[in-house]
């Protein structure tokens, strides 16, 4: 359905865990996150409901993200289940890649269409330090299972530092050059565990552009998604560089999107605080058509843009792996 800006609201994203394997400092604190009771997170069953109430208001696409969304148990038999819903033609994943070689198949076979790894360096002693312990060699060994599995498009997201990793970006485009994968730099939000940062750490997309137009020709190109990326090819290159610039490049105005906390609260807009409460009517015995209603609600009230540029970097506080991203 659209909604109040005309909109049109088609892919809801869903958290199933505030759990995580690894500790990224702009999204997690050293101690990780009080995590919620297991009682309190939506079941399978719960997520489905919500699901076929969400296809009545005009969803079709489903990304599951996290934390990580690799750790839920049983998110295999999760995504047969949402592939059994015949109006959903989309499913994707949001996964740092660690889980990914022993799952990958299984999750094809489920029916996932789509995965976005992120990965933010391709230094493993950097990646260990900004991931406060992760191994790139096994993101490595999961970005390959997915390219080997079949999965088409494999898009990495990279959140681009400044004084971190801003010196890798030729380094990403070769991934480009080399491998059939779609790499999206993203604009450093403030939002999560960002008192570790300020405005010092954001690149904008204008400035990575510039630097990559010095060195290569890039094409615009369409690639399969519902995301905000702008994407680019370098003629010939098996991969795809994109941008994703919720800072410098409001891309409100086009955004498709309603989220899903996995404790059962939908969030019409990324930084919003403002959640509809989905859980009480799906746990006293709403109808299908009465959880729609909520959806309906939570998509009109829909904030028509982010003023994250105002909010900047302490007004943000709620942690990214409640949120997926
Ligand atoms: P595709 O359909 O594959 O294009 O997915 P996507 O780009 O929507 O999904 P993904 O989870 O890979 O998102 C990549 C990153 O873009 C996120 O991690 C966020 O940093 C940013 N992002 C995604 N959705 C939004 C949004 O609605 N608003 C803002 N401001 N940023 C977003
Ligand atoms: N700004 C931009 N992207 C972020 N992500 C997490 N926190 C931020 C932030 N503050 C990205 C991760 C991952 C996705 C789930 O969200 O890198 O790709
Ligand atoms: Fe949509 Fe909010 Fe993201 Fe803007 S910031 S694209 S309104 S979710």
């Amino acid at each position: 359905m659209d909604d109040v800006f005309q909109r049109n609201i088609n892919y809801l994203r869903i958290s199933v865990t505030d759990r995580c394997n690894l500790r990224c400092v702009y999204c997690m604190p050293e101690e990780g996150v009080n995590l919620i009771e297991h009682k309190e997170i939506l079941s399978h069953e719960e997520i489905i409901k919500v699901i076929k109430s969400a296809v009545m208001v005009g969803i079709r696409k489903i990304r599951f993200t996290g934390g990580e969304p690799l750790l839920r148990k049983g998110i295999t038999s999760l995504i047969a289940g949402v592939n059994e819903i015949p109006e959903i033609d989309d499913i994707a994943l949001t996964t740092n890649g660690i889980l990914l070689p022993k799952m990958v198949l299984e999750l094809k076979e489920a029916g996932l269409k789509r995965i976005n790894i992120s990965l933010d360096t391709l230094v493993p002693e950097k990646f260990y330090r900004i991931t406060r312990g992760g191994s790139l060699a096994k993101v490595w060994l999961g970005i390959e299972s997915a390219l080997d599995a079949g999965f088409e498009p494999v898009k990495i997201n990279t959140v681009v530092i400044r004084g971190f990793n801003d010196d890798e970006v030729y380094d990403f485009a070769e991934l480009a050059a080399k491998m059939p994968l779609n790499v999206r730099f993203i604009e450093l939000m403030p939002i999560g565990v960002s008192d570790l940062m300020d405005w010092t750490g954001f690149v904008a997309t204008a400035e990575l552009l510039e630097r990559l137009l010095a060195r290569y020709n890039l094409v615009p190109e369409k690639v399969a998604g519902n995301g905000p990326a702008k994407s680019y090819r370098i003629p010939d290159a098996p991969g795809t560089i994109g941008f994703i610039s919720p800072i410098s490049n409001h891309f409100c105005a086009l955004c498709n999107r309603l989220r899903l906390t996995s404790e059962g609260q939908l969030r019409p807009c990324l930084q919003s605080p403002l959640e509809i409460d989905l859980k009480t009517p799906l746990r006293s015995g709403a109808t299908p058509e009465e959880l729609a209603e909520v959806i309906r609600f939570a998509i009109n009230s829909k904030p028509e843009k982010h003023n994250m540029e105002q909010t900047g970097w302490k007004g943000n506080r709620r942690i990214m792996t409640q949120i997926g991203g």
